[in-house]
């Protein structure tokens, strides 16, 4: 079993970094992941960029998937791993799991700040002025303006006893 991975700003790549550590396995870059490894069993996770599994495709192409994991902004709910499953259109024998990970603008690419920022701005403004706001809302204009990073190791603890059951 690999760990294979696609990370924007970092919050996804050390989510990998710490299952390679946690289950001893070796960790690669999507896109720096070695011909050698083509066609292996993989753990693979990604960043969710408008509710895309980004690399997911790619990653498809090279390895098997058996375990999928996005982090993306939005807080984790139930049927948060279900959606990502549908509507990336995951193989059907996947498990897939949902982890918040963090957002940080200055993190992110000149380019893609660019990109964001009027979105950002959009969405801010069209929170604000939608009442009643619930909490979720106030708290997604506080992540995006001031940024968040959730990362904590026990978000990964039901998918490491998954791999370790696999294991025995
Ligand atoms: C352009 C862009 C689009 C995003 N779209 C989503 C989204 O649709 N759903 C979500 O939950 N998070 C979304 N996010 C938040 C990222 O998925 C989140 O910040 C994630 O932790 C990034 O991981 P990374 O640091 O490994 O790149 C988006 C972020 C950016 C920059």
């Amino acid at each position: 079993m690999i760990i294979v991975y696609c990370s924007n700003a970092g919050h996804t790549e050390r989510y990998a970094r710490y299952l390679a550590s946690a289950l001893r396995l070796p960790a690669y870059r999507l896109s720096e992941l070695p011909d050698s490894q083509y066609g292996k069993d993989a753990v693979f996770l990604g960043w969710i960029n408008n509710g895309t599994l980004s690399g997911y495709l790619s990653a498809l192409s090279k390895c098997n998937i058996l375990y999928a994991v996005g982090v993306g902004m939005s807080p984790e709910h139930p049927y948060s791993a279900t959606s990502l499953f549908w509507e990336n259109d995951l193989e059907s024998e996947t498990r897939t799991f949902y982890i918040r990970g963090g957002f940080d603008i200055h993190l992110l690419s000149k380019k893609e700040q660019k990109i964001i920022s009027p979105q950002v701005v959009e969405l801010i403004d069209e929170l604000i002025t939608k009442f009643p706001q619930t909490e979720e809302d106030r708290m997604m204009i506080r992540n995006l303006r001031d940024g968040f990073d959730d990362f904590s190791p026990d978000k990964l603890s039901l998918l490491i006893d998954c791999l370790r059951n696999e294991d025995s």
